[in-house]
């Protein structure tokens, strides 16, 4: 048993990003668990802890194996239990908290799905984890929890070697304030041996010339969508960001990272489903009856008139947009299509939007405008999307 800290309890940030580890788990593991193109699926955790807090709460592994056994109990319920392998590895510094959550995860995993608790550096596990991957069959899919205290270990390659073989998604959560106050004073004090992890990490991810390294980042949220954006390694990987911000000076997020527009769909359904506000997961707002109704408004204003703006700016640069690609750029812009829905609905009742059918006949409202990830995949082009013109023609 590690060894008992009277503080070692959850904390309402914390809280905000076990809670949001586990909705994703929810979200995704189903997913997998019903493709028949996917036999083993492989969780990860890095920096695991010792899996329970002082106060009786989970930490990552036990919520991860929580997971796991709900949605195995679901399929079994379903009658297809067997046919798809779950395992879960889980890695902390510390000796006695590995053996500790070694011997919780055996308890609660009851043979279910294979459990294995290591004892190594960051360092090893993220080749561990690259190895393993590297050697999986097509038929895997990993899953990777990166839960680190500062940013030491999150160098370029230790993720990219998560994410190489492209059936890999990685939820990374990092102290953003931190990163975020000495980004300026890390460039400048370059002889400042304190602030090698930050340069590192600044250097690696963004050329000189970036918004983040001359000095153009307007504030917290602003930074938060550089790093999410340096995060998809050009473009190669979809990404995303849930901000949790604790006080007035200390933000955190949780970055998603992974390969696949549906691992993308099912983050952003995790992150909309605890972050009502469009802004992240704020200490201020977790008591919602101190603010009463004046959440709405924000909520109103930070999320529809946002992502309005966004589809009426594409639609006109690509008049006959399809609804595959707005599929995708919706959940590029860290949207979902449900709220993509009603914008659309307003736009044809007033009159500022036709949409045409794949043999250009106008259509009215149409239900759910094939935004789904089932037309994405078929790459079923049925509708096109087109901004009317001011002169009424097309
Ligand atoms: C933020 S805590 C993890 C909390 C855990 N994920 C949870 O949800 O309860 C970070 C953990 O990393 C471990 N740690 C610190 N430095 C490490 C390193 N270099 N390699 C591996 N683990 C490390 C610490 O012992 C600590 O348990």
């Amino acid at each position: 048993m590690p060894k008992k800290n009277v503080k070692n309890i959850v904390l309402p940030h914390s809280q905000a990003k076990l809670d949001l580890y586990r909705d994703y788990l929810n979200e995704y593991l189903p997913v997998l668990m019903n493709t028949p193109y996917v036999s083993h699926i492989n969780v990860y955790d890095v920096f695991c802890g010792a899996g329970v807090y002082t106060d009786g709460k989970y930490g990552s592994p036990l919520i991860a194996a929580e997971c796991i056994n709900a949605n195995i109990e679901v399929a079994e319920k379903r009658g297809d239990s067997a046919t798809t392998s779950i395992s879960l590895t889980v890695n902390d510094l510390d000796a006695g908290k590995v053996e500790f959550v070694g011997q919780k995860l055996t308890e609660l995993s009851e043979n279910r799905f294979k459990t294995t608790p290591l004892n190594m550096t960051a360092t090893k596990m993220f080749e561990l984890v690259k190895d393993e991957t590297s050697r999986f069959t097509n038929r895997h899919r990993s899953l990777v929890f990166v839960d680190p205290y500062g940013y030491s270990d999150i160098t370029k390659e230790n993720l990219f070697g998560l994410l190489q073989t492209r059936k890999t998604e990685v939820i990374l959560f990092l102290p953003v304030s931190n990163l975020y106050r000495f980004t300026d004073a890390a460039q400048t004090n370059i002889d400042d041996k304190s602030f090698e992890p930050l340069r590192r990490f600044l250097y690696e991810f963004f050329s000189e010339d970036s918004r983040m390294m001359t000095s153009e980042v307007k504030n917290i949220y602003d930074y938060i969508n550089e790093v999410r954006k340096a995060f998809s390694f050009d473009g190669s990987f979809y990404s995303s960001a849930y901000y949790i911000k604790r006080d007035r000076t200390n933000h955190y997020a949780l970055f998603f990272i992974g390969p696949h527009i549906y691992g993308l769909e099912k983050f952003l359904q995790a992150k909309w489903k605890n972050d009502s506000l469009g802004q992240g997961f704020d200490v201020r707002y977790s008591a919602p009856s101190l603010f009463g109704g004046g959440l709405d408004e924000v909520d109103i204003y930070n999320t529809k008139s946002k992502l309005e703006s966004c589809i009426k700016e594409k639609i006109s640069n690509s008049p006959y947009i399809s609804n595959v690609e707005l599929y995708e750029y919706i959940l590029v812009m860290q949207f979902l299509p449900n709220h993509a829905k009603s914008i659309f609905d307003n736009l044809v009742s007033t009159g500022l939007l036709e949409i045409y059918d794949d043999k250009l006949v106008l259509q009215g409202k149409v239900r759910g405008y094939y935004l789904t990830y089932g037309n994405y995949s078929k790459k079923s082009n049925i509708l096109k999307f087109k901004l009317r013109t001011k002169n009424g023609t097309i």
